[in-house]
């Protein structure tokens, strides 16, 4: 199973005093060296923490980089200019504090389905950040979208019950996607705590997680926080 790891909340430590430090692009070096497979950076419209040139540099790095981004002409324009190797499309709505839902690929279909073909046809491998519902799945794979990443973070802010049910949502949504021909990958509010029951689903292929490696990261250093969610990701 990949470990994509989000390097946005280094960018955000640095923005918040505007100083050249701690330099995500740096952060994306440490993590590959530490086991990451791969590194993930969302360029938001309002670049409230990933700057275009570290955009720029990440994509230079010899590295798999996954760009996340909303599905914006101006997006689209960086991402077919530096060609990464994936690209995950997210909802982007300038008030919230993190992405809050996954994208309405079904309400959609015809503007989501030409950035898909115009990146694609750049040669990046397309991701749809959704809701795991059979409807967004399917028209995911519609629109010709590679890859699904379902939203864990329902599951993650849920308790008991409540979270076992949106488990199982997840489970039957990372099959049906993989029987129709999707990758399947997911991510969102994933810690070590609540990401072993998202490794046991077999059809996932890759993880991507952010925000609790870096806040890991503070107590215990980047290189060990990447280490202990590789360790609790390890299949059997
Ligand atoms: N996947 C997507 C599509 C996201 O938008 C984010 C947050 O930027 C993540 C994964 C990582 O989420 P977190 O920071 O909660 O681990």
């Amino acid at each position: 199973m990949n470990l994509g790891v989000n390097i946005d909340h280094v960018a955000t430590l640095r923005q918040a005093r505007l100083t050249q430090y701690p330099d995500p692009v740096e952060a994306a070096g440490i993590c590959m060296a530490a086991g990451a497979d791969g590194i993930t950076a969302h360029l938001r419209e309002d670049r409230r923490h990933i700057q275009d040139g570290d955009m720029e540099a990440l994509a230079s790095m010899d590295l798999h980089l996954n760009m996340e981004m909303a599905a914006e002409n101006e997006m689209v324009l960086i991402c077919e200019r530096l060609r990464p190797a994936a690209c995950c499309l997210v909802p982007e709505k300038r008030e919230e504090l993190t992405t809050e839902g996954g994208l309405d690929v079904a309400s959609h279909m015809p503007r989501l389905k030409s950035v898909v073909g115009r990146l694609t046809d750049a040669g990046v491998r397309v991701s749809m950040f959704i809701d795991p519902v059979k409807e967004q799945i399917e028209a995911s794979r519609a629109i010709g979208a590679a890859v699904v990443e379902l939203h864990t973070g329902h599951y993650a802010n849920l308790t008991g019950r409540a979270r076992a049910e949106e488990l199982a949502v997840i489970a039957d949504g990372a099959k049906l996607a993989a029987d129709i021909g999707l990758t399947v990958h997911a991510g969102h509010g994933l810690t070590v705590e609540n990401t072993p029951a998202i490794v046991a689903i077999p059809e996932i292929e890759e993880l991507n997680i952010g925000h609790a490696i870096v806040a890991d990261a503070v107590f215990k250093g980047l290189v060990q926080a990447v280490a202990d969610f590789r360790a609790v990701m390890q299949r059997r």
